[in-house]
């Protein structure tokens, strides 16, 4: 694909020659935990080093955590508090075929995959999380997960995919019921589609003059009931929220595996409940619904 070309990035030289010098193994088991875990037998144990050094050349790990051998990788979210929070669906994911938007590294599809998903597709356009993937793909050579650099804009919307998931991307998109609206062209009727987003606990929507948490390309947060109406317009019903959490700093916070600033910086340090711009803290709210046929 010519977007994991030396043309397409300056840094792709680099994780490619990581990806290469991961160390082989003469077996590779996959479990399902909190950190997703693969037990390795390294063809030889003295390659452990190795291992690190290319693994730590994939650096931001933004998503996780990972047991890959005898690395643990601590990542800067735990998105196995995630990945708890979606529990009420998870026993929905048996058998079906999932489209993860914005699929990072491709922790959840693991997840997914392990709960009995036949097959992931992750589309994720950063594609150092694209070259993560590969390097798990490279131990654990599953044949139905993918993540694939793709934004959402370029994927033909015809209804491909039983279950499609939106975590993290709809406060990144200026135009937020055009991303619902292809959510829904992309889910089977009687799918579902998961949505997970930035919002704020009302009255109104806040749409930031600048930057929020020191992002500078979040342009909506909305409210839940402007997430319901949302989804409403764009042909579902059946909508629930199946959580609301404030994001800690426990939750995401910078370690040796993503050394950038992280959530901490982002607050003010006098209020933690408020952001260094002064906007409310931080705030997730899951929601599930089901495109029905149009009427
Ligand atoms: C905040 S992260 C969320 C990652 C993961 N889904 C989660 O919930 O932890 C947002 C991800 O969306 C990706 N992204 C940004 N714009 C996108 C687009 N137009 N289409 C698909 N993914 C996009 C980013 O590269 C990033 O990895």
């Amino acid at each position: 694909m010519a977007r994991f070309t030396l043309a397409h990035h300056g840094d792709m030289q680099g994780w490619q020659t990581a990806l290469s010098q991961l160390p082989a193994a003469t077996s590779a088991e996959l479990f399902d935990a909190a950190s997703v875990t693969l037990k390795l037998e390294l063809a030889d144990p003295a390659h452990a080093d190795q291992m690190l050094a290319s693994l730590q050349a994939l650096h931001p790990w933004r998503k996780g955590p990972w047991q890959i051998g005898p690395i643990h990788i601590d990542t800067e979210w735990r998105s196995d508090w995630k990945w708890n929070r979606l529990k009420p669906i998870v026993t929905s994911l048996a058998g079906s075929r999932i489209l993860d938007i914005g699929c990072g590294n491709g922790y959840f599809g693991w997840r997914m995959l392990a709960a009995g998903a036949t097959e992931v597709v992750g589309i994720d356009p950063t594609l150092v999380f694209c070259m993560q993937h590969q390097a798990v793909q490279r131990y654990a050579r599953h044949p139905r997960h993918w993540v694939l650099p793709l934004r959402i804009e370029e994927l033909p919307l015809t209804r491909q995919f039983d279950h499609v998931f939106s975590m993290g991307v709809l406060y990144h998109r200026r135009d937020p019921l055009e991303h619902i609206n292809s959510l829904v062209a992309l889910t089977e009727l009687g799918g579902m589609l998961v949505l997970e987003t930035l919002l704020v606990d009302g009255p109104d929507s806040l749409r930031p003059n600048d930057r929020y948490a020191r992002m500078r390309n979040v342009w909506c947060l909305p409210t839940a009931d402007q997430i319901i109406d949302w989804l409403e317009q764009a042909g579902c019903g059946d909508i629930t929220i199946i959580d609301v959490s404030p994001t800690l700093v426990a939750e995401q916070r910078s370690t040796a595996w993503m050394r950038f600033e992280s959530l901490a910086e982002a607050l003010d340090p006098t209020d933690s409940k408020r952001t260094v711009e002064g906007h409310p803290a931080p705030l997730r709210g899951i929601f599930v619904a089901r495109p029905h046929a149009a009427k």
